[in-house]
């Protein structure tokens, strides 16, 4: 029997003790859950609130504690009891057979469905979500989160726990690949349109980590502190349209403070914003060990605990029996969960393993999204599409094997196992993971008569030998993230920047294909012919590489992140709290049913003042500081060009109209992107994202755009009347490919 190491594995002296009594329990038929019996909740013609309080009528306190906490840390944790009927996912929730309630088995499942080696299963890379993000592709993200749900289902999952959605305010966070960059209006939107696929498959969804959760320096101790008005218009802005878009049956509170109160607990995030403001009617769960009390987590709006019962087991029995934790409250929070399970339809259809996912099917949704998400950055005298070279260096990042992928509760286990670095079993945490799909054969399929050939990068001089008797050396370069772990800096780790340099100094003809987390650096951007920003590409990537450098698609995507030229750019020049020392502290974990107290190496307590930035993230933070970036935010480039013409703004600003013409000789995509700078009294010294779309030109063809404006977009948050607010005076609207080329301008006035 094989078990996942678990970053937060206890010290081996405590499990030395207990593994010796400790009996995992997989059963290898696992049992069936009881034969539907008839129930008043059956009748699909109620809504799912009527249908889970007529649940609730008949639940003993013990059915409605039983749902409100899961089972322990079992596939997660080397040596955990697994409950019988776990799908052996991140978490397992038993259900009320009686009742005819089924279990609720959630997978981690950001960019694909976790943890599938442990039971040789197979899981559809996609490519990181930030790659995908950088489609600007409502549809895409829709397809990206339908792959996710199909299979989550195939393999008897009832529920994702992906769905990150926190805003790229500290561009070296270890997890940006797992959200969708710094806008709030285009993370919330593809982030909303992604979970929307994955429950229209019948599986429950989740939006994660609410909120602030921007760093992963200290993310179980760090406080972060905003004012409410920067908060609403910022990170809190994406969590507002994604859940109004999707209206996910979870929402997975952070791990982080939020002015001072742990986000599991705070009142503020889960009451008023989340559940009154947003009108949320899924239920909050806490991220893995994120619950920190009975009482005040309860009545704060937590509604279950993840994924052990310290709090919200007998603790939460005994609370209700002293009146200090209301049953309505407990009710509540299950009537939150059956809604929901409602809603989804894994009650009148629950989710079973009863097929193999389709592999095929998955590898062409995961390459057309790539295909849509790889962001071309520079390409000197169109270098780009490959005209049939006679040689190709093909040079670092076993660009011969595969592509990267990123890693912690975001990692899909690869077919065949990491192609970089092979061994029995799924990927271990803080693995650094490739997956196998070879960029090197597919550019070689696409020039069946050049000599093509590998160096790993290892050895600058040996890479730039090889690159000076090519016509063509492709630079591969790579950045590993996973959950848990910052970047120290933007700098490409291992000293890359000098390969890539050595290998520009010895051909002119040298491009870059960055395999990265998020933003990095490039002190070599004026050296090279061309770069391409591939992010992680997913198990279409060598694929959809190769059609990009070869011009079988023509590159569409726009970077949902700045690219800073250096760390002293941002905000923080340096990660906040990352030269902090480890202090040992004791925490509380339930190891067979017993709360034990066990020492972890954690950061002390420190803040993160989020009110230098405000709203200010990203572009916003360098447009008002007037630094020019190394790449903007919308910025990406196609091998035809587009022309802007004749804006039309309505008198109240909620629709703009535009043509859009294919100017160059090929086809293409184009991201039409729409700003607004609001009146003066607002004081922003940036514009904001309000509009986009996408829009296919055959060569010579246009375009009329007709684009809807939200005024809340528009407005600003009014903390004293608790609401956005279109504030009066004169807007002004600009309009073209990215947020620093806007050749059209025109306005509305609000009286
Ligand atoms: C992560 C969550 C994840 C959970 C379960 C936590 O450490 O922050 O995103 O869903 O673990 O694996």
């Amino acid at each position: 029997m094989k078990f996942v190491k678990f970053r937060k594995s206890l010290p081996v002296t405590a499990f030395a003790a207990l593994l010796a009594v400790a009996v995992p329990m997989i059963s290898a038929q696992r049992p069936s859950q009881p034969a539907p019996q008839h129930h008043a909740w059956d009748d699909k013609s109620l809504s799912p609130d009527e249908r889970a309080d007529l649940v609730i009528k008949e639940m003993t306190l013990d059915e409605k504690i039983q749902l409100v906490h899961g089972t322990g840390w079992g596939a997660l944790r080397e040596g955990d009891p697994i409950p019988a009927r776990s799908n052996l996912g991140a978490s397992f929730v038993p259900g009320i057979d009686r009742l005819g309630i089924p279990d609720i088995n959630m997978a981690d499942s950001a960019v694909g469905v976790r943890l599938g080696a442990m039971q040789s299963r197979y899981a559809t890379l996609l490519p990181s979500t930030l790659g995908a993000a950088s489609s600007w592709d409502p549809q895409g993200a829709y397809l990206y989160g339908s792959v996710i749900g199909r299979e989550l289902r195939a393999q008897g999952y009832s529920m994702s726990i992906g769905g990150g959605v926190d805003i790229t305010r500290e561009p070296r966070n270890g997890r940006n690949f797992e959200y969708a960059g710094e806008d709030p209006v285009l993370a919330g939107t593809m982030t909303g349109n992604l979970m929307k696929g994955l429950q229209a498959q019948q599986v429950m969804g989740d939006i994660k980590h609410y909120a602030f959760n921007d760093q992963e320096t200290g993310r179980d101790i760090v406080n972060a502190n905003i004012a409410y008005k920067a908060a609403r218009e910022s990170d809190l802005l994406a969590f507002e349209i994604s859940i109004g878009i999707a209206e996910p049956s979870g929402v997975m509170c952070a791990y982080n403070r939020v002015n001072s109160d742990f986000s599991c607990e705070n009142d503020w995030l889960l009451n008023q914003v989340l559940k009154k403001d947003f009108g949320f009617k899924g239920w909050v769960l806490s991220d893995w060990g994120g619950t920190h009390s009975t009482v005040k987590a309860a009545l704060a709006g937590l509604d279950q605990e993840m994924p052990e019962d310290i709090y919200f087991g007998a603790a939460l029995k005994d609370a209700v029996k002293k009146g200090q934790v209301p049953l309505s409250r407990i009710e509540d929070m299950d009537h939150r969960i059956l809604r929901s399970m409602f809603a989804a339809g894994v009650i009148d259809n629950p989710s079973m393993p009863r097929s193999v996912v389709d592999p095929f099917k998955g590898l062409e949704d995961a390459q057309h999204i790539a295909e849509e998400s790889i962001v071309l950055l520079k390409n000197s005298g169109n270098l780009l599409p490959l005209k049939a070279p006679g040689s190709i260096a093909i040079i670092g990042s076993h660009a011969d094997k595969g592509v990267l992928s990123g890693g912690g509760s975001a990692q899909v286990d690869p077919p065949g196992g990491n192609v970089a670095d092979p061994h029995p079993g799924g990927a271990r945490w803080g693995e650094t993971v490739y997956f196998p799909s070879s960029p090197m054969k597919y550019i070689q399929k696409h020039a069946p008569n050049a000599k093509v050939e590998f160096n790993p990068g290892t050895d600058n001089a040996s890479a730039a030998a090889l690159a000076k008797s090519s016509d063509v050396a492709i630079v591969f370069v790579n950045q590993p993230m996973y959950e848990s772990h910052d970047a120290r800096t933007l700098s490409l780790p291992d000293n890359q920047d000098a390969l890539v340099s050595e290998v520009a100094a010895a051909n002119p003809h040298t491009i870059v294909v960055l395999e990265t987390g998020g933003p990095v650096t490039m002190p070599w951007a004026d050296q090279v012919a061309a770069i391409l920003a591939a992010w992680y590409p997913g198990i279409g990537g060598g694929q959809a590489i190769a059609n990009l450098l070869f011009g079988d698609v023509n590159p569409s995507a726009k970077l949902p992140v700045t690219f800073a030229k250096s760390d002293s750019q941002l905000a923080f020049p340096e990660v906040p709290g990352i030269d902090l020392k480890p202090v040992q502290i004791q925490l509380p974990t339930v190891m067979r049913g017993q709360r034990i107290m066990h020492n972890e190496m954690r950061l002390p307590p420190f803040d993160v003042d989020y009110n230098v930035q405000g709203a200010k993230v990203g572009y916003k933070w360098f447009e008002s500081k007037q630094i020019q970036p190394l790449f903007w935010f919308g910025f990406g480039l196609s091998y035809t060009t587009y022309e802007y013409s004749g804006l039309n703004v309505d008198s109240q600003g909620r629709e703009v109209s535009f043509e859009v013409k294919n100017t160059g000789n090929r086809a293409g995509t184009e991201i039409a992107e729409v700003y607004a700078s609001l009146p003066t009294a607002a004081g922003e010294s940036y514009k904001r994202l309000v509009a986009f779309d996408r829009v296919t030109l055959a060569p010579g063809e246009s375009k009329t755009v007709t684009l809807k404006i939200d005024p809340k977009y528009v407005s600003v948050f009014d903390e004293k009347k608790n609401g956005w607010q279109l504030l009066s005076g004169d807007y002004k609207i600009l309009a073209g490919s990215s947020s620093t080329d806007t050749p059209l301008t025109g306005g509305f006035h609000i009286q």
